[in-house]
């Protein structure tokens, strides 16, 4: 199928997040009408750089700077209703009207306090095998969703329902929190006056948003599913346990939307020119040489959301293909191609070595993964400058032919290329919404 008759296309990371989504949402958004998040939630830190101005955003869609669009927090992202209205509030400090353009899911489940201390709790007893997740309660509220015990958004509006939830799952919390975890327990009644607080400030944006959706695609709007985090963290096909809690991989835009396969017609991979991932897990293309700190370094590796330096190696083709096939991508967009632009070499991932053996998949047994060491092919680095390069034909030899090789090794073609932070440096070798 051809991008021309796409109306609707999905935004997926295909390594472990912070490949660039929010900068290219941020530029699709242009040519499209409505910007929906679909899983995840301020664990993200999507970042897009206008001008001079740099934001950060955590849980609103990354079309929200874009004035006239209109942006969608779907029902399989996690909320916690403080750090949204304080995000809100920020954005609107800086001048960006967010009220009246952003619904939320009456069904979205909520962050709660309790969510946050669990995690502490867990990931501290977890000791040397701990996750290293952002501490922002994600797990814990997506393993109340899962346990039927989750309160949501459209629960802020019925106080009574509110307090009858909440009372019953503190009944279970404290004990865990206060036997097992050794911390404090969580009052009732001030959580309750918290939450319907906040209930109050966001009433006017819970809504039914899959019928809001619904109705984009009937009168024919063009709409962006803008993931979150990557496919290697999604829970399903991640490296797990090593992942976070929710499907960030493309099936995720319809459950966590309300809209069938049917309404997608292409799939948008983004990936980084290499590999980063924050937190633990394996990485078998990690270097932990002086060229991993200077891609550190060129980069700007460090997390979004959390601020910890991000943990670098070269392109893991394996990983990209891998999500190619999970995604069924249309196609992909390459980032941060100029980061490379010192290198004297780049080297591509294209296998694994594990003992004698060589593989061509990653393998789903954690232990094995991580003993994994890649197989690379070298090529030659180009030594130029890249960055702010908007034709393809204005890109040196050896930079194509890197392209070339990595879209030939993910079986995958290459629709865009950015060349730097910001909107205008970017390639795009197609029109996405035509
Ligand atoms: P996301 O989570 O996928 O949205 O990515 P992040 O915003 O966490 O991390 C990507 C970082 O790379 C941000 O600081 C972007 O401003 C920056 N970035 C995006 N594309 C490019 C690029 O092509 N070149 C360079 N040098 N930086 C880029
Ligand atoms: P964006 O959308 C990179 C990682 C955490 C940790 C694991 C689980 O900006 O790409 P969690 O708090 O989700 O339970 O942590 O997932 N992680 C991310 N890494 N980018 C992200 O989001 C991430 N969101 C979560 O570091 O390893
Ligand atoms: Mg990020």
């Amino acid at each position: 199928m051809g991008w021309k008759a796409m109306a609707n296309i999905v935004i997926v990371g295909t390594q472990w997040g912070d490949e660039g989504k929010g900068k290219i949402v941020d530029l699709l958004s242009d040519s499209a009408d409505l910007i929906v998040r679909f899983q995840g939630g301020h664990n993200a830190g999507h970042t897009i750089v206008i001008g001079q101005e740099k934001f950060i955003l955590h849980l609103i869609p990354s079309g929200i700077l874009h004035p006239e669009k209109r942006c969608v927090i779907g029902n399989g992202v996690v909320v916690d209703p403080a750090a949204l209205i304080e995000e809100r509030a920020a954005l609107e400090a800086r001048g960006i009207q967010v009220r009246g353009r952003l619904s939320v899911s009456e069904r979205a489940h909520l962050i709660m306090p309790y969510h946050r201390a669990i995690e502490k709790g867990s990931e501290k007893l977890k000791g040397a095998r701990r996750i290293g997740t952002t501490g922002r309660g994600i797990g814990p509220a997506y393993a109340d969703k899962m346990a039927r015990i989750g309160i949501r958004m459209v629960d802020l509006l019925n106080p009574d329902l509110f307090r009858q939830k909440l009372a019953q799952n503190l009944s279970e919390i404290n004990y865990f929190l206060e036997k097992l975890y050794k911390a404090k327990r969580i009052e009732l009644e001030a959580v309750l006056k918290e939450y319907l607080a906040y209930g109050d400030q966001l009433k006017d944006c819970i809504t039914d948003t899959s019928h809001l959706i619904h109705q984009a695609i009937e009168e024919g709007k063009h709409i962006l599913f803008e993931g979150a985090q990557g496919t290697h963290l999604d829970v399903d096909h991640g490296t797990y346990p090593y992942v976070t809690s929710s499907s960030a991989t493309a099936g995720g835009a319809c459950t966590g939307t309300g809209i069938g396969p049917t309404r997608i017609h292409g799939v948008l991979g983004i990936a980084k020119a290499y590999t980063t991932r924050v937190g633990s897990g394996p990485f078998p293309t990690e270097l932990n040489d002086e060229m991993g700190c200077k891609l550190q370094e060129k980069g700007k590796e460090f997390g979004a959301t959390t601020g910890r330096p991000r943990r670098c190696g070269w392109f893991d083709a394996v990983l990209v293909r891998t999500a190619a096939r999970i995604n069924g991508l249309t196609s992909l967009a390459v980032t941060k191609l100029d980061v490379l632009d010192e290198c004297p070499e780049v080297k591509l991932g294209i296998g694994y070595r594990l003992g004698r053996q060589t593989l061509k998949e990653m393998p789903s047994d954690i232990e094995k993964l991580e003993r994994c060491v890649p197989i690379y092919e070298t090529l030659p680095g180009w030594l130029q400058p890249t960055s702010g390069i908007t034709t393809y034909a204005k890109l040196p030899a050896p930079a194509q032919n890197y392209l070339n090789r990595l879209s030939e090794l993910t079986k995958t073609r290459i629709d865009l290329i950015s060349t730097g932070s910001k909107r205008s440096e970017t390639i795009l070798l197609r029109n996405l919404f035509a």
